[in-house]
């Protein structure tokens, strides 16, 4: 092992460029790859900012040709040397210092490594995510998850710079609070100087951010760590981040239009274009209609169709019961013929959303053909065929079913389905959109109550506040979601600021005054001693990061993030905790 003695480092490796050649430069970085040719040893290094090819001559320097037979992959070491262009044919057209080398006049070899556990140098690693994510410092060194980590630190820069010249000012809200009404579960901290009592870790700053426009900051921003305890999927980790927003004396338009424009200038940044604004707007309803979901891709076509009216008369009994019932008849059509293994492949697919099956249509010659031919009239045929676009070769798809729900959820994932399956999405391409005017209100069946749907302090929209109690589910809110290529990225919502109207919605949701004040207590007074019209917003940062790196998985772009199952590979957590901790917490095991 040796030391820096001294030396400084005169630029990255990523850096060198014509402007150093024949010029001398002091390097220090990790061995990628290491090739002994004999008479000559090559090494590339690599540090942060990339890398560059360095060369051991014998006839430069004995003594660091020597020494550099030692070296291994991911050694740390330091060289000095000259900078010069590569010989005609050898260049390296993949890397930015391809051009250029380092003739090594001086090696030190600062720390030895043991062998990786998996190679750093190679794109694609083959080995499975517990192993990466316990030596995420390992995995951390890799090209792809070294430039997402980037990538987000310059996304966060971007956003505070922007943030900041709108006048919004970075207020930090705690992390050991009470329950944040976000609808997941709550992590707890038990609370050593309060026996038996616990904190909850927020699922937002939610309930903070408004009392900072009570408390007239007027515009609110933090990269805020949010916390919770979900079943987790791709996209969504028990801890993650959000771009958090609040402003005051605004409406919806406002908030949207300085929200526009930060987007334009993340993907002016980030993807050298801009979207169009102002960015397309889909109400719920239409969304719901259109696509079968509220964040629709709008990457490719492909609109589900309703077929109701067609089937009116319908002699095929699984149409009919479905109609009886309030039931929904929905279709979605795709341009291109199906096999049969195909076609039952999609029918199994559906079935994962709970469809009882699905019928198909082919069209060839003109006619239509289906596995449920004899129920169909000739009216019907001629409907289909224009209501869903039928042209010689095409197929579609129709679920039935009494739920509503079950169609949507069914059509809305196999479109999806198909369009990767026919590879609709082509390259960079990516689609903003508000989804405005949710319901406010839904009933959950099995507790019997209604539900907020989005959380109990968006305000109803004011046309609505009159049928509060008698129509509940026909209110809709002032709620907005932020829609990029089928990601909800962000969410938001202009909120009550009458400590009546809110007083009347917990009512409606079933909370008494008394749960109501136990919970939310602090917020119900502070409506009450001047609260400004407001409202905001909330950005997945990761979902965001995820989108601009083309990350498959939201543990791409979180430097440490859990499994699956909630658990750290690297640190062990969560762990075991010793009796005499528990004993101080006032916990007993079970
Ligand atoms: P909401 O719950 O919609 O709103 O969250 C805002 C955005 O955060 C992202 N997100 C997540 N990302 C990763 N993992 C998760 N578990 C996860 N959960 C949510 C989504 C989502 O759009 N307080 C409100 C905002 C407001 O009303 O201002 C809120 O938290 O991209
Ligand atoms: P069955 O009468 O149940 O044998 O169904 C006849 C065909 O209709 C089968 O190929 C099913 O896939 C399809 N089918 C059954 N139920 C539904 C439904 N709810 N929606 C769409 N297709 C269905």
């Amino acid at each position: 092992m040796e030391f820096l003695g001294g030396l400084k480092r005169t630029c990255y490796c990523g850096e060198i460029s014509s402007a150093h050649t024949g010029k001398e430069v002091i390097l220090m970085g990790w061995v990628h790859r290491r090739r002994d040719h004999g008479g000559l040893i090559f090494a590339d290094l690599r540090d942060r900012e990339g890398i560059v090819q360095v060369v051991f001559n014998p006839e430069t320097d004995r003594s660091a040709y020597e020494k550099a037979k030692l070296i291994k992959p991911e050694y740390v070491i330091l060289i000095k040397g000259r900078v010069r262009e590569r010989p005609g044919g050898t260049e390296n057209r993949d890397i930015k210092t391809g051009l250029y080398e380092v003739e090594v006049e001086e090696l030190r070899i600062l720390n030895e490594a043991r062998t990786p556990p998996f190679p750093v140098a190679q794109g694609k690693v083959d080995v499975d995510e517990t192993t990466r994510l316990q030596y995420r410092y390992i995995d951390l060194r890799r090209e792809k998850m070294r430039s997402n980590l980037i990538v987000r630190h310059r996304l966060t820069n971007l956003v505070r710079e922007f943030l900041n010249a709108e006048g919004f000012i970075d207020v930090e809200t705690p992390i050991l609070t009470k329950s944040t009404p976000e609808g997941a579960r709550d992590f707890l901290v038990p609370s050593r100087l309060n026996a038996g009592k616990f904190y909850a870790l927020p699922q937002s700053p939610q309930l903070f951010k408004q009392l900072l426009m009570v408390s007239g900051f007027d515009r609110y921003f933090q990269i805020a760590r949010c916390f919770r305890d979900e079943d987790l999927r791709a996209d969504r980790q028990p801890e993650f981040t959000q771009i958090d927003i609040e402003m005051s004396f605004i409406e919806m338009e406002d908030l949207m239009e300085i929200m526009e424009r930060l987007f334009v200038r993340i993907f002016e940044t980030f993807k050298g274009r801009e979207p169009d604004r102002p960015f397309y707007r889909l109400s719920y309803d239409e969304s719901m209609r259109r696509f079968g979901n509220d964040k629709p891709d709008m990457r490719f076509g492909m609109e589900l169709v309703d077929l109701n009216d067609v089937f009116k008369e319908t002699g095929f009994n699984v149409f009919k019961q479905a109609l009886e019932q309030g039931g929904l008849i929905k279709g979605v059509k795709a341009g291109q013929d199906f096999s049969r293994k195909e076609v039952e492949e999609f029918e199994q697919f559906v079935r994962q959303y709970r469809a009882k099956g699905l019928v198909w249509l082919k069209m060839k010659g003109g006619a239509l053909s289906s596995q449920v031919d004899k129920f169909l009239s000739e009216e019907e045929r001629n409907s289909l065929k224009r209501l869903l676009g039928m042209k010689d070769g095409d197929t579609a798809f129709i679920v039935a079913d009494p739920s509503p729900k079950v169609v949507n959820d069914a059509l809305s994932s196999l479109r999806l389905h198909l369009g990767r399956r026919l590879d609709l999405v082509k390259g960079e391409d990516y689609r903003l959109l508000w989804v405005t005017d949710f319901p406010a209100y839904e009933y959950n069946d099995e507790e019997k109550r209604y539900e907020s749907v989005h959380h109990p302090f968006t305000s109803p929209r004011d046309q609505d506040v009159a049928i509060l109690e008698e129509q509940p589910l026909r209110v809709k809110s002032k709620a907005y979601d932020l829609v990029l290529n089928g990601t909800e990225v962000g969410g938001g919502s202009i909120r009550i600021h009458n400590s009546e109207l809110q007083a009347r919605v917990f009512r409606l949701l079933g909370i008494s005054e008394q749960s109501a004040r136990a919970k939310f207590g602090f917020l119900l007074d502070a409506l009450q001693y001047g609260a400004p019209p407001h409202g905001g917003i909330a950005f997945g940062l990761d979902r965001l990061v995820m989108i601009l790196t083309g990350s498959e998985s939201i543990r791409d772009v979180i430097p440490f993030p859990k499994t699956q199952k909630g658990t750290c590979p690297l640190t062990d957590a969560p762990s075991d905790v010793d009796d005499k901790q528990l004993k101080e917490l006032f916990i007993k095991k079970v």
